[in-house]
């Protein structure tokens, strides 16, 4: 049996891909061969570096601006792509708040639970509804370390990126068997916007470091294989996981 790592003829959505880690995700997917839509809170219609890559990479790509903390804009969304053959969804778009749990402002825990957990699963259940009926597709969670452990300063995101964990797992059992795979994959330190402020604190980025085994921090490049790898025929036997790509954070 040969292995497939191919995404030719593929359409994959990849929230959060103006940026960071999604960008890196979009990328591989259309290097893989997949035409790439992406989505993030602003990007313009035309013109955007994600769209460049991918155009750059010979395959199709489209842009839909949508804010994930706005509900409504998000069924839309939904509404929009569930009638479009999408092949692979990569619920990626993220948002972090740090501030102590005694005093975290509701207001934060809310938008974050919104944008990270509540967003991703209205949004699936639109996508997934044709996946089923096709009875192929492939979803992908970005996850965290946070899926695992407690972190600081950040109950929102953390309870988000668990009930993500969770949510995994719970649509892959009810969906491997109509022909999707849900999994997840839970990135380590990676070098973006969203860690900007531990890598801006020498005395946390240095501890981060420390812990380590690779030795390094994560580039957003670093996600590139266990993303195709969860898209393409190589994991259709694979379901409900949350894949750590941490060089080895976890297994300290
Ligand atoms: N960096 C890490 O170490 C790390 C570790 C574990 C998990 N993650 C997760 O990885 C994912 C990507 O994070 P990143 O590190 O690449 O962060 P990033 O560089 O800050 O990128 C965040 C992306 O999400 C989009 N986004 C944020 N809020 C949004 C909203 N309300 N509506 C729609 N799109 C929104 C942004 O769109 P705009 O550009 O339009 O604002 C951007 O494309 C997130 O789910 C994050 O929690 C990151």
């Amino acid at each position: 049996m040969s292995v497939s790592f191919s995404l030719e003829g593929r359409l994959s959505v990849v929230t959060g891909a103006s940026r960071g880690i999604g960008f890196a995700m979009a990328k591989a997917l259309a290097e893989a061969g997949s035409d790439v839509i992406a989505v993030s809170a602003s990007i313009p219609a035309s013109g955007s570096a994600i769209g460049d890559a991918v155009e750059a990479a010979g395959r199709r790509f489209e842009a839909i601006a949508c804010n994930f903390a706005d509900p409504a804009a998000v069924d839309e969304l939904g509404r929009t792509l569930a009638g479009r053959p999408v092949d692979v969804l990569v619920n990626n778009a993220g948002t972090i708040e740090r501030a102590p749990a005694v005093t975290h402002p509701l207001e934060l825990w809310d938008r974050v639970l919104t944008v990270n957990l509540s967003s991703q699963f209205r949004l699936t259940q639109a996508v997934a509804a044709g996946m089923i009926e096709r009875g192929r597709g492939k979803v992908i969670f970005t996850a965290s370390m946070l899926s695992f452990q407690g972190g600081v300063n950040v109950p929102g995101y953390t309870a988000a990126k668990s009930g993500v964990a969770g949510l995994t797992k719970a649509l892959a059992n009810e969906w491997a068997p109509l022909g999707v795979n849900v999994n997840a994959i839970a990135p380590g330190y990676i070098a973006t916007d969203n860690t900007q402020a531990l890598q801006d604190d020498p005395v946390r980025s240095r501890s981060i470091l420390d812990r380590i085994p690779a030795g390094r921090w994560g580039e957003a490049d670093d996600l590139a294989g266990a993303t195709v790898f969860l898209a393409s025929p190589a994991s259709d036997y694979v379901d409900g996981i949350i894949l750590p790509v941490d060089g080895g954070w976890l297994g300290r």
